[in-house]
C-alpha cells in the first residue's frame, strides 16, 4: 500500500467509525427518549389504576349507602308511626285526667268521683293504652338500637385506620361486615355463623372489614335462592383463620389463576369491577397474612383468610 492509499484507507475508516459512533449516539438518544416515554406512560397507568381503585371504592360505598339508607328507613318508619300512636294515646289520658279533675274541683261526692273514674277508665280504655304504651316504647327502643348499630357499623367500614395498627377483635369485624351486608343477604341467602374464641390481633379494623365485606358479597352473588353462606372463625397455632364459604356456582379451573388480578371479573358490566379480591389480597398482605381459595364448580367455594395472631 502506498502512502496515499494508506491515508485514503485510514480516512475512510475514520469516516466509517464516525458514522458508526454517530449512529450509536442517535440510537442511545432514541432509547433514552423512549425509556422516558415508557416511564411516563407507566406513571400515568399507575395513576389511572389508583384513581380506578378509588372510584371502585366510592362506587361500592354508594351501593352500600343505598342499602344502609333502606335499612335505616325501616326502623325509622315504625318509630314515627309509634310516636303518632303515643301522642294520640297521651291526649286520651289527658282528657281522662281533666274529667276526673273537673269532678273533684266541681265538688262531686266521693261516690260520684269514683264512678266517674271507673267510667273514664273504660271510656278511654286506659288499661289497654298503658299496656300498648309499653309495647310501643319497647319496639321504639329496639328500632333506635338498630339505627345506632347501623351507624356504628358504617363508621367502622369507612374508618381510616391511620398509619398505625391497633388491637382488632376479628369476630367484631366479621359481625360488622355481616350487618353492613344484611340488606343484601337477607332476601337471598341463609347465613350461618360460627365464631371461635380468638386472641386480639394487631391490625387495621377498617381494612379487614372491607376484606370480609368483599368476600361475603362475592359469596352472596354466587348463590341462588337456596343459598347458604357460612362464616366461621377459629384460632390456630399462631394464626387467626376466617372461612367464608358458599354453596354457589363455584369457580372454573381456568379462572383460578386470575382471581386476584385487578379487573378480573366474570360478572356483567355494571355488576362487578373485578377489584374486590385484588383489594382484599393487598389488605391481607398488609397484615402479613394470606388468602386461600378452594372451589368446586357447581358445588361452592371457600375463601380462607389467615392472619398472624401477633399481627407481624
Ligand atoms: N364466592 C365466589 N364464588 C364464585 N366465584 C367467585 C367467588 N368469589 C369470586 N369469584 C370470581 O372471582 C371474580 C373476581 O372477584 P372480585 O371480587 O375480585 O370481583 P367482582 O366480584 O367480579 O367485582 P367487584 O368485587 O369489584 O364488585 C368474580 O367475578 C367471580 O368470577
Ligand atoms: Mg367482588
Amino acid at each position: 500500500m502506498t502512502g496515499a492509499e494508506y491515508e485514503k484507507a485510514y480516512l475512510r475508516e475514520k469516516q466509517l467509525r464516525k458514522q458508526a459512533e454517530q449512529l450509536l449516539e442517535d440510537r442511545s438518544r432514541e432509547l433514552y427518549l423512549s425509556n422516558e416515554q415508557l416511564q411516563e406512560a407507566n406513571r400515568a397507568l399507575q395513576e389511572q389504576q389508583r384513581a380506578m381503585v378509588q372510584s371502585e371504592k366510592m362506587a361500592s360505598l354508594g351501593v352500600l349507602a343505598a342499602g344502609v339508607a333502606h335499612e335505616i328507613n325501616n326502623p325509622l318508619g315504625f318509630i314515627c308511626s309509634n310516636f303518632s300512636s303515643l301522642v294520640e294515646g297521651l291526649q286520651d289520658i289527658q282528657r281522662f285526667l281533666q274529667q276526673a279533675d273537673q269532678q273533684i274541683s266541681g265538688g262531686d261526692t266521693l261516690e260520684q268521683v269514683r264512678d266517674g273514674w271507673r267510667q273514664g277508665l273504660m271510656t278511654f280504655d286506659i288499661d289497654y293504652l298503658l299496656s300498648d304504651y309499653q309495647n310501643l316504647a319497647l319496639e321504639t327502643i329496639e328500632g333506635l338500637e338498630r339505627v345506632k348499630q347501623i351507624v356504628a357499623d358504617l363508621k367502622s367500614f369507612t374508618r381510616q385506620d391511620g398509619g398505625r395498627k391497633s388491637a382488632v377483635d376479628v369476630n367484631d369485624c366479621l359481625r360488622a361486615a355481616l350487618n353492613i351486608l344484611n340488606n343484601q343477604t337477607k332476601y337471598h341467602a341463609r347465613v350461618e355463623t360460627s365464631y371461635g374464641e380468638l386472641p386480639e390481633i394487631q391490625g387495621y379494623f377498617g381494612k379487614l372489614n372491607q376484606v370480609f365485606v368483599n368476600l361475603i358479597a362475592n359469596a352472596n352473588q354466587a348463590v341462588d335462592e337456596n343459598g347458604l353462606i357460612r362464616v366461621a372463625s377459629r384460632a390456630g397455632d399462631g394464626w387467626v383463620e376466617v372461612e367464608v364459604s358458599d354453596n354457589g356456582h363455584g369457580i372454573a379451573a381456568e379462572h383460578m389463576q386470575y382471581l386476584f388480578t385487578p379487573f378480573f371479573t366474570t360478572k356483567p358490566v355494571g355488576k362487578g369491577t373485578g377489584l374486590g379480591l385484588s383489594i382484599s389480597h393487598n389488605a391481607v398482605q398488609d397484615h402479613g397474612g394470606e388468602i386461600l381459595v378452594d372451589s368446586e364448580p357447581g358445588q361452592g367455594t371457600t375463601f380462607t383468610v389467615r392472619l398472624p395472631a401477633d399481627g407481624a
